[in-house]
């Protein structure tokens, strides 16, 4: 299902701040090389992810799904001098593509890429967040937040990707295993009285959830 009009997303594209170069080495080493390069979160996404880690100035970000290392690289860009921003990645292959980007770029000392299931690594992390953006498996996203809103700060915000998951959760009865989980994201977080959240239409539905 188109969420937004072709016509409108090449308008948005046109009138964005264009990404930097480091960003159009991802972009387009991810094109060229990876198969799933659809889940790369794309230039106007990007920019948006930058956008609010440049007004928040962050000390601590946190990522649940590296891939090759695109929205990590965005969000790094609004870090405060003394800030570090993880990223958790399962897959071995997509590290190691990430992590050579991150060597790339002038962030690398404030980049840490930790390898394996976000389950288990993110209760192993003792800090507390100013940004965490939730891209990893669809059926994880309620335990991710679970896990990660006690260490969110208050004012912190956390952005969920996907959350129209192509526009499957629009229809009358959900049926993917996926889309079934992020209508139950939706719904988990609009119950949670923790919370302020807002769903945008940006690419494919971003979810910002303050915590009050
Ligand atoms: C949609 S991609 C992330 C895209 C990336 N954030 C970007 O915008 O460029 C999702 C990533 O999450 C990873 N992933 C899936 N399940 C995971 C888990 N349990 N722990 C850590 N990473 C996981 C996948 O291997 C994949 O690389």
């Amino acid at each position: 299902m188109e969420l937004v009009n072709a016509l409108s997303e090449t308008y948005i594209e046109a009138f964005s701040s264009v990404e930097g170069a480091l960003l159009q080495s991802v972009n387009e080493y991810t094109i060229q090389h990876h198969p799933h390069a659809h889940m790369l979160s794309g230039k106007v996404q990007g920019q948006f992810l930058s956008m609010i880690s440049q007004l928040m100035q962050p000390k601590r970000i946190l990522e649940v799904g590296t891939f090759t290392g695109y929205s990590a690289l965005c969000l790094a860009q609004g870090l405060h001098k003394d800030g570090k921003l993880y990223t958790l990645e399962l897959r071995k292959e997509d590290a190691a593509t990430a992590q050579q980007f991150f060597d790339r770029s002038e962030y690398k000392d404030q980049l840490i890429l930790k390898l394996g299931n976000a389950k288990d690594i993110i209760p192993t992390l003792n800090e507390t967040w100013d940004i965490v953006f939730i891209d990893a498996d669809k059926t994880g996203y309620i335990d991710y937040y679970e896990l990660i809103l006690p260490a969110v700060r208050p004012n912190g915000l956390i952005i969920a990707d996907n959350i129209l998951f192509h526009g499957q959760v629009l229809e009358p009865e959900i049926t993917g295993k996926n889309a079934k989980a992020i209508h139950a994201f939706n719904e988990h977080v609009r119950n949670d009285e923790r919370v302020q959240q807002v769903l945008l239409t940006v690419r494919d539905g971003l979810s910002l959830i303050r915590k009050v």
